[in-house]
Formats: structure tokens, sequence, C-alpha cells
């Protein structure tokens, strides 16, 4: 039996439809429209194509949005003082800085994304908020892995209980996803390059999500007969062919579930941004209204 192809598309469109209703009520209740400021430094195409989708969604959904270009040979200290800016902006809602940096400055990427304010982090890479993820308090969380839960949950296919295997630990989707999956109570084994018995133990996953970066890394003999399989992997292997961590066409024949690339969960992660964004944004609305209570009115 081929496996069901959960296509991204439909489930974009409906966290889209929930994060421009959440515009709509910050606005009546607040009076306040989300704002998000996405930097970008250097001129890296494929970053430009996720810049301006991220622009083009904004503006979609009523969200304001501005892209700071900055040149190649931006310094680490000139980035540091645009985000200090943008911090004590307080029209500025969210704050992202494009990754990859520009190899002269690429080294500081973690000190320059940890002087973003927690509280605008819209991409949840501050130790703030990956540390309210381990706890169990999310605020701020990584887009990509929660549109995989999402995906999941939109999907109608459950978490509980289920043995979820992850292929890959990154900061960006991995060790984040392990948190979201953990929190819903799936019992989770995360896979990286010193696995043994790669194969064996990606069979067990009753639900897999490859985010290794290898292309075709996933074969059909890795997949449990009717597992969910999660392909979060964008690899291009030629100038225009795009293709995920998974064999999609063997994979299909083994799996109940199966994600496409492109057009799978990839087009979740911009939806999930504009959640992140608005929920950033009514987080300090509501701060900034009880430090104004607390002030007798004095706002
Ligand atoms: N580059 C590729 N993916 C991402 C992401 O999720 N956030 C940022 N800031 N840069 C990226």
């Amino acid at each position: 039996m081929t496996a069901k192809i959960l296509y991204g598309k439909e489930f974009a469109e409906k966290i889209k439809e929930s994060a421009r209703q959440g515009v709509e009520e910050l606005k009546k209740k607040f009076g306040v429209t989300p704002g998000l400021t996405v930097i970008i430094v250097g001129e890296n195409p494929a970053s430009q194509v996720y810049v301006r989708n991220k622009h083009k969604t904004c503006a979609e959904l009523g969200i304001i949005s501005q892209v700071v270009a900055l040149p190649e040979d931006t310094t680490k200290e000139a980035l540091l003082a645009k985000i200090d800016e943008l911090n004590a902006d307080k029209n500025i809602h969210g704050i992202l800085v494009q990754l990859p940096l520009p190899a002269a400055i690429k080294a500081h990427s973690d000190e320059i994304l940890n002087r973003i304010d927690p509280r605008k982090d819209v991409d949840g890479f501050h130790p703030v908020n990956v540390g309210k993820l381990v706890i169990g308090t999310p605020a701020l969380v990584p887009c990509t892995p929660a549109g995989c839960i999402e995906m999941l949950d939109l999907a109608g296919i459950e978490i509980d209980g289920k043995r979820a295997v992850i292929i890959g630990r990154s900061n960006i989707v991995g060790k984040p996803l392990l948190h979201l999956l953990m929190a819903r109570h799936a019992t989770v084994t995360v896979c990286h390059t010193h696995t043994k018995n790669l194969a064996e133990v990606a069979r067990e996953g009753e639900i897999l999500v490859a985010a290794s970066g290898k292309a075709g890394l996933v074969t059909a003999d890795m997949i449990r007969p009717g597992a969910t399989v999660i392909d979060v992997g964008i690899n291009r292997i030629a100038p225009k062919k795009l293709v995920g961590d998974v064999d999609f066409d063997a994979a299909k024949e083994i799996a109940g579930a199966i994600t496409p690339v492109p057009g799978g969960v990839g087009l979740l992660t911009v939806a999930m941004l504009m959640k992140n964004v608005v929920k950033a944004a009514k987080l300090q609305c509501e701060m900034r209204n009880a430090q104004c209570v607390m002030r007798n009115g004095d706002c």
C-alpha cells in the first residue's frame, strides 16, 4: 500500500490563518500591529530567497515587516549595534538574523544570536528560550521542529506513547524536536553520525524524522512498515533540483504517511515563524500592560 502524502501547503495555510486571526486580536485588544525585522548579511542567494519569502508572508498576514540588508563585510560590532537598536525599538516584536552569516563573522554566530532580546527571539535560538523548552515551559520555539509537531497534530497522527526516532542532532532541528516530542509523551531516540546500526534503530520509529542534511540517507530498509516519515532535509543536488534526506519513491511504498521535498514540512517553517511573531508581540503587550498597572497607570 502506498503512503499518504503529507503535502505542506494545506497545513501551512491553516497555520497562517491562525496567525492572521492572532494579528487581528492584537489590533483589537492592544491597538498593536506585530512587527518583524529580518537581518540579512551578504548576498547568499538561498538566504535571499528565504528572506523574501518571510517578507511576503508577513505582508499577506498584516504583519509589519522590515528587511535590513547589510553588506558582506559588515563587522561583528556593527551587527551587534544594529541588534541593540532593534532590541530597544518597541514597535519591533521579532528579530531574526538569517543564517548562515558570511565567513568573516560566522565564528561569532552564537554571540550575535545571543544578543537578541529573548522576548524578540522569534527563531527560538537564544539560550533562554532553549532552556525554557528543555525544562518544559516553552516560550518561543524554533520554527522547523514546531512545524513538525503542528503537522502531526493537523494530520491527526497520535504522538503520545509512540516510538519516535530523529536522525540528526542539530540545535535548529534535532535537539529542539527531541524536547517537543518528549513533552508530548513520545519515547524518543536521537541518532547521529556515530550511531551504530542506524537502519536497525531507525526501523524502531513509528515516527521517523530525517534531519541529517544528507541526500538519500534514509532508504526504504530503514523504515518501519506504516511509519510516519517526516523529511526535514533540503539538499540541492543540481542547480534546479532539491531533494530531502529520504529516498522518497522507495520510502512511500513502506511508510504509512510521508512528507515530500520540496512541498512538505519546509512550508510550515515560515508559517510557524508568523505564529512566533504574533506570540512574541502578545507577550510583549501583556508585559507592558502589567508594568503599567504596577506603576498605577503611569505608562
Ligand atoms: N537559515 C536556514 N534556516 C534558518 C532558520 O530557521 N533561521 C535562521 N535565522 N536562519 C536560517
